[in-house]
Parts: structure tokens; sequence; C-alpha cells
């Protein structure tokens, strides 16, 4: 159920049986030279759909711009700066906060939301530990779809050390199976694998400044074989990623923590 596809009195009606959102979080941002500027708000949108339309949870409008400043020396890269998603963030969960919703699961396509949603969820229990916010709690839930421990595993199947960090044969696989006719044909070489030690420094698009990035990486991947994700992997990505956040979700709606998670 898609908030954006949903009236008034349908909400109001879902939230005496639920007090529980999906909320997929994406990016504008190019992702080399055979990927969607769109990827990480395309694949987070599908996944939480399929996430929704498996336990009955409304999903709520994506929010598809998030902070990759380190990509604007790329045309076609819109980028938030990481207070400005805080801000839209906490503005998301308290509008729909004071209507009743309680639980907020967060489904994320882009490393770069993380730090700044985390800071957000702090903001919201900072000002309720203030006493100036919600008079009920709210809890959150954030989850990038690759995380999910099946998911993961068939990536790192699949693809290897060539996952890389950037314009992943993963998510390339998935907007390649959903849209064939934009994604363009991609015989590109494979990249240099990357040091693990670079990837735990970066992780999360902990990048350096747009020049820097560019002239690092000039085809725009980030150690990412791109050309190893084909159209029918992406299917088998989304089902595996539906089913263990279906699984992840009811059981924070439950107030468990998923094992391993
Ligand atoms: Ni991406």
């Amino acid at each position: 159920m898609l908030l954006h596809h949903s009236t008034w009195p349908a909400v109001e009606a879902y939230l005496r049986q639920s007090d529980g959102i999906i909320v997929p979080m994406g990016s504008t941002e190019q992702h080399g030279p055979t990927g969607l500027i769109g990827t990480d708000s395309i694949t987070a949108q599908t996944v939480a759909q399929a996430i929704g339309e498996q336990c009955g949870a409304l999903v709520g409008p994506t929010l598809s711009l998030g902070p990759a400043q380190f990509n604007l020396g790329f045309p076609g890269t819109v980028s938030l700066r990481p207070t400005t998603l805080i801000r839209v963030i906490v503005d998301y969960v308290q509008s729909l906060a004071g209507q009743g919703f309680r639980h907020f699961y967060f489904l994320n396509g882009h490393g770069g939301n993380l730090a700044p949603a985390q800071c957000a969820f702090q903001e919201i229990h900072a000002e309720r530990s203030l006493g100036r916010g919600e008079r009920q709690p709210v809890g959150f839930r954030l989850r990038s779809w690759w995380d999910y421990p099946e998911v993961n595993a068939l990536r790192q199947r699949l693809y290897g050390s060539g996952e890389g960090m950037h314009a992943t044969p993963s998510e390339l696989a998935i907007t390649r199976g959903l849209l064939p006719e934009a994604c363009p044909p991609d015989d590109l070489p494979a990249p240099a694998v990357l040091a693990p030690d670079f990837m735990k420094r970066h992780g999360g698009d902990n990048h350096d400044d747009a020049r820097a990035h560019r002239s690092r990486f000039p085809d725009g991947r980030v150690g990412s074989h791109s050309g190893l994700g084909l159209a029918e992997h992406g299917a088998d990505l989304v089902v595996l990623a539906a089913q263990a956040g279906a699984r992840d979700y009811a059981a924070f709606l439950a107030g468990r923590e998923e094992k391993g998670a």
C-alpha cells in the first residue's frame, strides 16, 4: 500500500490496525557510465514496495535526494547536505508521528544516507528526552537492502570482489531487470579491486570532495565491475531482500531484534 496511492480515510483506517510505515531512502547521483542516476531510489523503492506487499504495510514517499557531494563532478547528480537530510527526515517523521505512526522502518539504498539518518533519529529522541517532542515514543529501524544476510550472500556469490562500493553489479542488476530499455549495454572492463582498508575507511560513502573523487574514480564506478550485474539477477535480489525485510519488519513491530542484525 503506497501512501501516494492512498486517500486520507484509507490512512486513517490503516492506523486503526497498524502504526508502522516503511520509508524508502535513495539518492540522485551518477552510477557509472552505464548505471541510471536514480539507481539508489529505484532499488530502495522497489524493495520497500515488495516488503510492503508481503506485510500489508504502508510505504511512504521515497526520499530520493541524499548526500552525494562527492559525485557532483558528474553531470546529473543532485546532492543534499547531510544537515538538510537530517531536517527532512525529522519533518517527515514528526508529520506522521503526530497522526499516530510510531514504527518507522527506513529501507535504504544509498550509503551516504546512513549517518544522517542515525543523526535524525537521535534528534527526534533528544527532543523527547528534553521534553519538547512527541508525547508518545517513536521507534526506528534502518536497513540497507544489500545488508540482509541472504542478499549479501547472493551478491558475494555472484560478484565476489567485483561488487565493489559504487555502481555495484547488484544494484545495476535490479534496475536492468526493471527498466531494460533505459539501461545501456555494459562491456566495461573490471576496475581495480579495492583494498579492504579503503572500503573500511570509506564505508557509508565517506568520500572526499567532488573534484578529488572524480579524479580518483574517473568513470564514476568505485571498485564495482558493473557489467557483471545481469537483468536476471535483479528479480532474485529483490525477492530475497523482500522476504528478509518482511521478517525484519514484523520483528520490528513486535519489538524484537532479528538475529544477526
Ligand atoms: Ni547506488
